[in-house]
């Protein structure tokens, strides 16, 4: 029996080059649908070398390409979109990408009758929540083109359900970090901005109380949410993908000042902030995927330090 071959749009972007190994660990062929935009083209290179992927150099606003990327595959993973800093500064960008390829993808999926479609939602669509942990069933408020995207896909997925029968599974990942992440990712920026300071021997400077907090999960554990996404036995919903956990920007300054290993104390700017908090309920993903975080942000975080990764 030849290998099942699985789409993976944005394959070559952070996320998916942790998605495309696993993958190939579990004997899948991989078809990478990228346009190289962010797309690390020395390590897909050396994935293309083992011969068990394809990349196909192509854009999801193009209807027609995403249809013929789509032949032969047996599942997808729709990873493809433009960040949410960038949809703020480009919103007619943004929607073409987030919006117009999301339904390139699905709608592509659905006519050559895909078995599953795993598609990376995104904890934004919450906005800002008004209780924690958020729950998937919580309201959403999604407040930027790409999170207005987000959701909407979400929406185009149950269409493409009820019309043609489409099984899905919407991932929403909270604040990912890890190795091969680019510095300039929008959520995780502080933490770049904090090892940097502490490498030259300062201390983070932290305005107001470092109340705010994030659901960092590691990109290990996004990768292993995908696949599991992909072979579930569940479908048809979304799944937040996180710890559980807030980790605020204080108790965040104190793991990086341990990882790093310097003698400094944050330094406090005393003056009023937005605090946004953040932490996903995970009950879904336990039970819809079987799927549980395995690195605790302590050890992601000074693996990625010590080790890079
Ligand atoms: N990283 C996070 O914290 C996070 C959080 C929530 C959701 N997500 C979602 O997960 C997915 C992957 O995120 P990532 O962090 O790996 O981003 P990334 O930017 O590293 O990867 C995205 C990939 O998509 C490609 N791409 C962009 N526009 C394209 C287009 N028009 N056609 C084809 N390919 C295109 C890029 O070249 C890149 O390789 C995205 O959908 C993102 O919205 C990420």
């Amino acid at each position: 029996m030849s290998p099942r071959t699985v789409l993976v749009t944005g394959g070559a972007g952070f996320i998916g080059m942790h998605v495309v190994p696993m993958l190939l660990e579990k004997g899948y062929h991989v078809r990478i649908l990228d346009n190289m935009f962010r797309g690390d083209r020395d390590k897909v290179g050396e994935l293309v070398a083992t011969g068990k992927v394809e990349l196909i150099d192509q854009d999801v606003r193009y209807g027609g390409a995403v249809h013929q990327a789509m032949k032969g595959c047996e599942s997808v993973i729709h990873l493809a979109a433009v960040s949410i800093n960038k949809s703020v500064a480009d919103p007619f960008e943004s929607v073409d990408i987030n919006m117009v390829g999301n339904h390139n993808v699905f709608a592509a999926a659905a006519d050559h009758g895909v078995r599953r479609l795993v598609f990376a939602s995104s904890a934004s669509v919450y906005g800002d929540p008004k209780k924690l942990p958020m729950h998937e069933d919580d309201e959403l408020s999604p407040l930027t083109p790409y999170c207005i995207a987000k959701r909407s896909g979400e929406d185009l997925l149950g269409f493409y359900q009820r019309t043609k029968g489409l099984s899905w599974v919407a991932l929403r990942f909270f604040n990912v970090y890890g190795p091969g992440q680019k510095t300039t990712a929008y959520y995780t920026s502080v933490i770049n901005h904090f090892v940097n300071r502490l490498r030259n021997g300062l201390p983070p400077v932290i305005d107001g109380k470092g109340e705010q907090s994030m659901d960092f999960i590691h990109v290990h554990d996004i990768a292993a949410s995908v696949v599991a996404a992909l072979e579930s036995e569940g479908d048809n919903v979304p799944v937040n993908i996180g710890t559980g956990i807030d980790t605020s920007i204080a108790d965040l300054a104190k793991i990086l000042i341990n990882a790093v290993g310097v003698d400094v104390e944050p330094q406090f700017n005393p003056r009023d902030v937005l605090v946004s908090r953040r932490a996903a309920d995970i009950t879904r993903a336990k039970e819809v995927l079987g799927w549980e975080p395995t690195i605790t942000v302590e050890d992601g975080m000074t693996d990625l330090i010590r080790n890079g990764g």
